[in-house]
């Protein structure tokens, strides 16, 4: 009898959150995301010299989860490199001025909806003046530290 008057309002409450779920605007889970925005080939990330992968970067990209989202601490660092070096096209608020909008669905790359999807285009660049953050000598931590402070632009 308890399993019977339970079992109702729990697969209902899992149907609520299945759906809230796959209405979020951003997932961070996405491991096909990590490939090249230009021909959808997989993308490897190589560690420069003396760089290291830190433990949330070790788990992003076995798992795809950003635990920077969460860690106020990275966010302050990702909001410090986000101004230094993607303001001047990005924009502060993201929503572009010589580059593209970074908040919102409408995106040029699909891919940079999903945290690896963005991390592997900030990795390896795009077209024209989005040039690759590794060749300009970025280390791939402080990447996803950025995409942790532009999911916080998301209104
Ligand atoms: C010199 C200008 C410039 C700078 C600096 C720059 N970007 Fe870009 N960015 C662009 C342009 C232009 C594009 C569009 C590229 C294309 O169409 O292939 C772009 C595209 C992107 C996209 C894909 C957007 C979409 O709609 O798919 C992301 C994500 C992105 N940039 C993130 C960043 C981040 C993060 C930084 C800082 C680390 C940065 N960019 C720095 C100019 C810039």
């Amino acid at each position: 009898m308890k399993i019977g008057r339970c079992f109702p309002s729990s697969a209902f409450f899992m149907v609520v959150i299945a759906g809230a779920w796959s209405l979020s605007p951003v997932r961070g889970d996405d491991l096909a995301d990590f490939k090249n925005p230009l021909d959808n080939s997989p993308m490897t990330f190589e560690l420069k010299p003396g760089e290291t992968e830190t433990p949330a970067l070790k788990k992003f990209k076995q798992t795809g989860t950003n635990d920077y989202r969460s860690d106020a601490e990275a966010l302050a660092e990702g909001k410090k490199l986000y101004t230094a070096n993607c303001i001047i096209c990005h924009g502060a608020d993201g929503t572009g001025k010589m580059g593209p909008t970074l908040i919102g669905k409408d995106v040029i790359y699909k891919q940079v909806l999903t945290d690896p999807g963005m991390f592997s285009l900030i990795y390896g660049g795009a077209s024209g003046a989005m040039q690759s953050f590794s060749r300009r000598g970025m280390k791939q931590d402080q990447m996803l530290r950025i995409v942790a402070y532009v999911r916080t632009l998301e209104k």
